[in-house]
């Protein structure tokens, strides 16, 4: 079948297309039918299946025989160490582990949270949290106390289940702490904490609520898995929005299994046994989809590799690991082949390796720009595939897919929309515009399974967020244009989202913080174009009246309170002071023009700005800081 087959069927028989899908899973009871539509525009999809994700993950490949079968290599050039899971012994870590939490009460529907290192533990959690039919909901370590009280709050966990560490070049990130002050923030109390105490940094425990991670298994029966309906949450995962407080993208269980194990055969082309590593995080929607479930799903092996593209310990590191464990598929973000790239141009350590195995390299999470994309091409050899998805969506909007039919690249595009994808471009009033034009992404209801089918205690917000605008489609934030062959161009985004190393961030969240700084009365943060990161957020600071402080002094207090509240993840090191910020009429921040002038761009004059000189103040600033050609 092609791809135009492949997906006008999706299109014509969404039915039959995704019933076909789930027949790769196993269900306890299978479903009568894919979409359930009567409560449009929420739709669900397999609602009356039931199954259970873990059993799919883990169960029944070692019921297949497969129990000998690499389930997770854990390669950790920061600890200087290596090892393997098979199946059959993921099986009876998970079953243990999730033991433990039943014998604590955690049982279907209540969250966890989970705050983990790069280690097969959090993989372990997670999977365990779904054995039990439990919600977990994975924060990023790279946040600070401030953003993980947000989401106890708003998750209101049973249980937290952390590292005792993360280990960042040239530093030791103690979690405990962070956890402990983040539990006081918090006005939601978990009733446990489970803590996996690491060598490298030894917590110390709170009598009564830390239980170490071994310890508190003991003695407990392994638990079975727990069937659940098919619209179950398996997780909760916060991401950034317009505003400070993150959004609970909800991903329902079946439609998430059927997606997920559909897109591993025909987008990255793996058959069950291939080695598929994504060098991400499991805090983000990369690590949930592609190191924890779709490989496993699968049958694959996956690589949790806990270490950085550079430094760890130089940029030969992906390809060291891709040849020792012939990696198949690789999925990172451009700015670490970015970081790479700087380190070795000419691509000299790749020659020390043997990647004859890779069949694939796979971008997502950002923009992938053309010399990146030209540099893995010629130095891999192997196709370099951008593919354009969004953690509210789970996987691929668009992409090239590899397993079906590899269409033509085109450079600057992450391809063609993905089964159950119909991808629109939409003028401010909502209308198509015509082909080749720039206007809102959107895309028409229903989206495919898999994808988010609310906000988590928030419906309102997911309507307003997403639904609200273009009645009929979901809203993606993205803006973009689709050619003449269908190909989508993703260009920019709507709303005050900035992408820095492929970690999405809100700068109204980092406003917040720097409008609390007493001595700021007024401020801005935009995303500045940025060769590695791809963007970089840049603050702008109006004092209060009479205010007069020493800016070097000032930049420092605010970027350390951004560290202090949102974490080190923000990537938030720049900032200026200004006697204004420039406006439209009606007040509203002109952060678009702002950003051009950051990066040396021409703009056009807004037309309802109310003082046009207070841009070549903004110029001036930010030439001080080496931005604006400065
Ligand atoms: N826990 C604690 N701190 C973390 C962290 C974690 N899990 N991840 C990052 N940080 C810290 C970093 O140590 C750094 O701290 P510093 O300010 O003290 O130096 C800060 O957060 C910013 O990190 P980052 O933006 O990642 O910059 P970097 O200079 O450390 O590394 C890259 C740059 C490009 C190598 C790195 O960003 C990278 O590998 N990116 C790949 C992106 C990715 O995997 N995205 C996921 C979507 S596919
Ligand atoms: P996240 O939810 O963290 O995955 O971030 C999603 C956002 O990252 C998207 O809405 C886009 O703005 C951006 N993004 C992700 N993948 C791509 C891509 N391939 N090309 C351009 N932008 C991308």
């Amino acid at each position: 079948m092609s791809y135009a087959e492949m997906y006008a069927r999706a299109r014509d028989d969404a039915e039959g297309f995704w019933m076909d899908a789930a027949e790769a899973i196993d269900w306890v009871e299978k479903p009568s039918k894919a979409l359930f539509d009567d409560n449009a525009p929420l739709y669900e999809w397999f609602r009356d299946g039931t199954l259970n994700t873990c059993w799919n993950a883990v169960d029944r490949h070692v019921e297949a025989g497969h129990g000998d079968r690499v389930a997770i290599i854990y390669d950790s050039p920061v600890t200087d160490t290596k090892s393997k899971i098979t199946y059959a012994e993921l099986q009876s870590r998970v079953a243990a582990l999730a033991g433990g939490l039943k014998a604590k009460g955690v049982g279907k529907g209540d969250r966890v949270i989970i705050y983990m290192p790069m280690v097969p533990q959090a993989v372990e959690a997670m999977l365990a949290c779904a054995r039990l039919g439990a919600i977990h909901s994975v924060v990023f370590g790279g946040f600070a106390a401030n953003e993980l009280a947000v989401r106890i709050d708003d998750a209101q966990p049973k249980a937290i289940i952390a590292g005792s560490c993360g280990i960042e070049p040239g530093r030791i990130v103690k979690y405990k702490p962070l956890l402990d002050g983040a539990i006081e923030l918090a006005s939601h109390k978990p009733e446990f904490c489970v803590i996996l105490q690491r060598d490298q940094e030894r917590a110390e425990m709170i009598e009564g609520r830390d239980f170490d991670w071994y310890g508190f298994q003991e003695g407990t029966d392994p638990a079975d898995c727990v069937p659940v309906e098919g619209t179950h949450p398996v997780y909760i995962l916060y991401t950034s929005g317009t505003t400070g407080a993150p959004k609970g993208v909800v991903r329902a269980t079946a439609g998430h299994l059927v997606a997920l194990y559909w897109t591993m055969e025909k987008i990255y082309d793996c058959k069950p046994g291939d080695v598929f590593w994504a060098a991400s995080d499991v805090g983000w929607v990369v690590g949930h989809s592609y190191i924890c479930y779709a490989p496993l799903f699968h049958g694959n092996t996956t690589l949790v590799f806990e270490g950085k593209p550079v430094g760890t310990p130089d940029a030969g590191t992906f390809w060291r690991v891709m040849s020792e464990y012939n990696v198949r598929a690789f999925f990172t973000a451009p700015t670490a082949i970015r970081a790479v790239k700087r380190e070795d141009p000419k691509g000299e350590l790749i020659k020390n390796y043997d990647l004859s195995g890779l069949r694939a390299v796979f971008l997502a999470g950002e923009r992938a720009d053309p010399d990146t994309i030209h540099w893995a091409h010629d130095h891999l050899g192997v196709p370099v595939i951008d593919h354009w998805w969004q953690t509210e969506t789970g996987f691929a909007i668009a992409a090239n897919p590899l397993g079906v039919e590899e269409i033509p690249v085109k450079i600057g595009s992450p391809s063609v929309p993905m089964p159950g994808y119909d991808v629109q471009i939409l003028s401010d009033e909502g209308h198509p515009v015509p082909t080749g034009e720039l206007g809102a992404i959107a895309i028409k209801l229903p989206l495919p399974p898999g994808t988010l089918p609310t906000l988590w205690n928030a419906e309102e917000r997911f309507r307003k967020s997403y639904l609200n605008t273009f009645p009929g489609y979901y809203e993606t934030g993205d803006a973009g244009m689709i050619d003449e062959d269908g190909y989508l161009y993703i260009m920019a985004r709507t709303d005050d989202v900035i992408n820095v190393a492929g970690h999405r961030l809100s700068t109204g969240a980092m406003e917040e913080v720097l409008a609390a700084h007493p001595d700021v009365a007024e401020c801005a943060v935009i995303g500045a174009t940025d060769d590695l990161k791809g963007q970089m957020p840049v603050g702008f600071l109006c004092l209060n009246a009479g205010t007069s402080r020493d800016e070097g002094e000032l930049v420092g207090e605010v970027v350390k309170l951004v560290r202090e509240k949102i974490g080190p993840v923000a990537a938030f090191r720049t900032a200026v002071i200004v006697d204004r910020l420039p406006k439209t009429r009606s007040g509203k921040i002109l952060r678009g023009t702002m950003v051009k002038i950051a990066d040396g761009e021409d703009y056009k004059m807004p037309a309802t700005i109310d003082d046009p000189a207070i841009l070549d103040e903004i110029g001036v600033a930010l030439k001080r800081i080496g931005y604006a050609g400065g």
